[in-house]
């Protein structure tokens, strides 16, 4: 069975969050099951991020958009070293930027991938079994291979679309639909949500099935979709939540490079204060209090917004008896007005900007791992954490809910239901509790560590779902 992947992120070539680590490892476990071929399609960009390219051309061609004509070009990594076949799309102008995000052409951009890789399988007469579009970004796909003539060669294929994040839906006017490949005109309707263009929306109306990155925010997702509830109640019947694994061969303690100290499960407890030790003399922190990380996008989905009061009052309030570490960049206003109290506050240590090796770093040497999270259609962040040996703090919601425990019902995490600075800071109390007794911690460490988040059940799932 061949599947394409089709995502605008992968790891290690483009990542920007957690769909690059999905991508980047799924086929690479589907690739185990016997019978399987997975492989990936993404954009090309210009900058590498984490990796050296080596490609070979496997198509040049051209794609009409709108007035303009566009060069196609798709390239083949050409060692196979990351476990699959990885296709990068170039479309000169559009597709050879630096970054992923953020362009003001995007929905062309978008748009442009879509239509180029489908132009390319059709010209090349590559028929996958299987086409799995990730996101808004590819949500299109399953409409145009049955709707547009150019691609008739691909009618029939069978789609399954992953939401990610459903908060993002890639709403156009439609204008854009010009830049659509020739479609037949009696299927607007698909396209058409509430008077745009939205992707997420026609994604779910064509596919063949689709998946939530865990069961929890399916749930969710039928009562709260930025206005898509009504749909995904009447596509149903498509509709399964997967939970997304970790790869736990770019995340295990005991091999990480970037690691200051590596560990294991039997030597767990020094190894991680070893970490804590280096992390805290770099950032000038007190390696005798409990350290809580916080690692992310800087939006009010991951509850970001809540963090400056936090510092402020958290530190005030438990007379500066815990240290809090935060990695990440987004909204402007939140790193100024945090990096004003990492000005102010010994105990608080922030590192802004998008850096890969500190956030292992972090993982390891916290004792605990904050996510208030708004929406958390799966989250990875916490699945690391544990791995590392570190308690999450969570809220309840999403794949939160599915992937930690409290201790008080036998888990080995904490759990809270508010998304409000009282909910964190009553339960980072109840963590400082646990830090102060030494064998109850010993023990959470070691039973988060034990917890097996390999991808393996899931890349099973996604083949048992395709099989059907
Ligand atoms: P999302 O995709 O919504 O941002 P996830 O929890 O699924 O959330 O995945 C986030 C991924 O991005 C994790 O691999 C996390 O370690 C990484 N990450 C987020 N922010 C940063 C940062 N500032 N520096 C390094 N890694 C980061
Ligand atoms: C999205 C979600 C996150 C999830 C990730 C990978 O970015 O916000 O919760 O873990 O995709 O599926």
């Amino acid at each position: 069975m061949t599947i394409y992947h089709l995502s605008m992120e992968c790891y290690p070539v483009a990542k920007v969050g957690g769909l690059a680590d999905v991508v980047g490892a799924l086929p690479k476990y589907q690739n185990k099951i016997e019978g399987i071929d997975a492989k990936v399609v993404m954009p090309w960009y210009n900058k590498s991020f984490f990796y050296d390219h080596e490609f070979e051309v496997v198509f040049d061609g051209w794609i009409h958009q709108s007035f303009n004509m566009y060069q196609v070009k798709v390239m083949k990594e050409k060692h196979n070293s990351l476990g699959f076949e990885l296709y990068l799309v170039m479309i000169p102008g559009l597709l050879d930027r630096n970054d992923v995000y953020g362009y003001w052409d995007e929905s062309q951009q978008f748009l442009a991938f879509q239509h180029g890789v489908l132009h390319w399988l059709s010209a090349m007469q590559i028929r996958p079994d299987i086409l799995h579009c990730h996101d808004y970004h590819t949500g299109l796909v399953p409409f145009m291979i049955e709707n547009c003539p150019d691609f008739s060669y691909l009618k029939g294929v069978k789609t399954i679309g992953t939401i990610h994040n459903g908060e993002y839906q890639g709403q156009m006017k439609w204008e854009m639909s010009n830049y659509i490949p020739r479609f037949d005109g009696w299927k607007w309707g698909l396209l058409d949500w509430d008077g745009y263009i939205n992707p997420l929306a026609c994604l779910l109306k064509c596919c063949t099935a689709f998946t939530t990155v865990s069961g929890g925010y399916l749930e969710e997702l039928y009562h709260d979709f930025k206005g898509l509830e009504s749909l995904v109640r009447a596509e149903h019947q498509k509709a399964h939540g997967i939970i997304n694994g970790i790869d736990t061969e770019v995340w295990n303690p005991k091999t990480d490079k970037m690691l200051t100290y590596n560990f294991n499960l039997k030597n767990a407890v020094t190894g991680k204060l070893k970490n804590k030790k280096a992390l805290c003399e770099v950032y000038g922190l007190n390696p005798d209090l409990p350290l809580f990380g916080f690692i992310g996008r800087f939006a009010t989905e991951k509850g970001a917004d809540l963090l400056p009061e936090l510092v402020q009052r958290g530190i005030q309030q438990m007379h500066g008896a815990f240290n809090i570490i935060i990695l990440g960049s987004g909204n402007s206003h939140l790193e100024g007005e945090l990096q004003n109290l990492n000005y102010t506050f010994t105990n608080f240590a922030l590192d802004l900007g998008y850096k890969e090796y500190l956030s292992h770093q972090i993982y390891a040497s916290s004792d605990f791992l904050l996510m208030p999270s708004r929406v958390e259609p799966c989250g990875l962040n916490q699945m690391y954490a544990m791995r590392y040996g570190t308690i999450p703090l969570v809220r309840y919601i999403g794949g939160l809910k599915d992937t930690v425990e409290d201790i008080s019902t036998g888990g080995c995490g904490i759990n809270f239901a508010e998304a409000s600075v009282d909910a964190i800071i009553h339960n980072m109390d109840r963590a400082m509790h646990i830090y102060s007794q030494k064998d109850l911690m010993k023990t959470l460490v070691e039973a988060n560590m034990k917890k097996d988040f390999s991808w393996e059940i899931s890349a099973q799932k996604y083949i048992d779902l395709y099989q059907n």
